[in-house]
């Protein structure tokens, strides 16, 4: 057991833990994802209703991973084999883990690269507009090169060494640059018209696919439904209590998409750019919002260099649900997985850098999917983030949640998560036992037929 630790890597530390998972958990999804839903889902009702989803779902079912992966030590699909034996139909559920990480981090790998190419935009392509920066093949591959090479790097270094060391150092720039540009933010004539908007509910925008909307954003924000939380949980010391670590990493997530709402929306409302302007709010329009405000070159490169940042703490979590696997269930070493996932990871993705403009049959699927496309998604990069980062974590989630409540048992889960921790009394235990047995499936069946019949996110 002590080699195979050794192997396979531990956190140094409580905090280092709580900084890759809250790392992993605070992405694009914080500050892409969170302020364009939130924009045209009208403000502060949705951003009271994405709270209590996280808080009331989001974390439970954030424990119940925690306490799969750190039972077993294993990557996902390990995971799954330690309770059910190789043979087993659920490990199909931990395969569909690694294959979901997969996916994800191709095309998240290019929405970072723009983010990466905007840090750097005025050096490399001043003046270009949006819409011809993503259709240049040479910008878009070229930078979705550089963002998987970086995150190769972190992950081939490990668990303490790579991504706990990496998230130590980033996660804190990443908190102190969000400091500044909202200071800049809320500092602007006009600030407070946009801070109202995102604070002050008006529940006649309240319907029943708002809060499915708010749920899957809580599901994606917190990195849940595809066993990235099983694979840090893994590495996990059996002295850790799994409630206040994943208490931590809930309350940094929270506090950071709060955050990106303080940094966006005051600028909006200061400079009349419509909040409701959709996923491409972030590169679209606030570009125009920096560039009409004093000072605005530099915050625009610190926003995209933050955005960046948060981005590969996030992908090193998604591409170690998949190195994890091979790892523990090869002989392949971590260098050799990383290398030959990263090679495979770079050719997946080059469909959805292309995706944009610079190859019409991948920009435009209607000629496949119709003129309305699929869940309202036309293009391969869309596709595959609907398919895959919504339908796909809701039904991942709605499996592993079944999995761990009925299959292993909530309450021989209850027992991992009451080991080396006290903060759940015996109360809070049987209410978390119900709730994963009952509440969660149930609530998760929702949002994926909410997703089927064709909500649009
Ligand atoms: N939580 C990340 C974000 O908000 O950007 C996205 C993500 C990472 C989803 C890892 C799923 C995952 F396993």
């Amino acid at each position: 057991m002590a080699t195979e630790t050794l192997q396979r890597g531990q956190w140094g530390s409580r905090i280092g833990f709580i900084l890759a998972a809250a790392g992993s958990a605070i992405g694009l999804g914080n500050i892409w994802r969170f302020p364009y839903l939130a924009g045209e889902g009208g403000g502060g009702a949705f951003v009271l209703i994405y709270l209590v989803c996280v808080v009331g779902i989001g974390m439970p079912y954030l424990f119940a991973e925690l306490a799969l992966g750190r039972k077993s030590q294993r990557n996902p699909v390990g995971a799954i084999m330690s309770l059910v034996g190789p043979r087993s139909l659920w490990v199909i559920v931990g395969a569909f883990c690694v294959l979901a990480g997969f996916v994800i981090l191709s095309y998240y790998s290019v929405i970072a690269g723009w983010a990466v190419g905007y840090a750097v935009k005025e050096v490399i392509a001043p003046g270009m507009p949006f819409g011809e920066f993503v259709a240049s093949p040479t910008m878009v591959i070229g930078l979705l090169a550089v963002f998987l090479a970086l995150t190769l790097l972190v992950v081939v270094g490990g668990i303490e060494q790579g991504i706990e060391r990496w998230a130590k150092i980033l996660l804190p720039i990443l908190l102190v640059l969000m400091i500044l540009v909202i200071i800049r933010s809320v500092t602007l004539p006009g600030a407070g018209e946009g801070i109202a908007f995102f604070l002050i509910p008006d529940f006649s925008q309240v319907s029943l696919d708002l809060v499915i909307v708010a749920l899957g954003q809580a599901f994606f924000t917190l990195s849940l439904g595809m066993g990235a939380m099983i694979t840090y949980g893994s590495y996990l010391a059996k002295t850790e209590d799994i409630a206040i670590s994943g208490g931590y990493v809930v309350i940094f997530n929270t506090v950071v998409a709060l955050m990106a709402g303080f940094m966006i929306f005051p600028a909006l409302a200061a400079t009349g750019v419509d909040a409701a302007s959709g996923p491409a709010l972030v590169f679209l329009a606030l570009p125009e919002v920096f560039a009409q405000m004093p000072l605005g070159g530099l915050v625009s490169v610190t926003f995209f260099v933050l955005l960046s940042i948060a981005a590969l703490t996030s992908s090193i979590s998604l591409l170690e649900v998949v190195v994890s696997y091979f790892v523990d269930e090869t002989a392949w070493s971590r260098k050799k997985s990383v290398l030959i996932i990263g090679g495979f990871t770079f050719l997946m993705a080059i469909p959805s850098a292309l995706s944009q403009g610079a190859v019409a049959s991948l920009s435009d699927l209607s000629y496949l999917l119709g003129d309305d496309g699929l869940f309202g998604a036309n293009d391969f990069l869309s596709l595959l983030d609907v398919l895959v980062g919504s339908v796909g974590l809701a039904i991942g989630a709605f499996f592993l949640s079944i999995f761990i409540a009925w299959v292993w048992g909530a309450s021989e889960a209850a027992k991992e998560l009451e080991q080396g921790g006290s903060l759940l009394t015996p109360g809070l235990i049987k209410v978390w036992v119900f709730m994963m047995k009952y509440v969660l499936p149930l609530i998760i069946a929702v949002i994926i037929i909410g997703n089927l019949v064709g909500i649009d996110v």
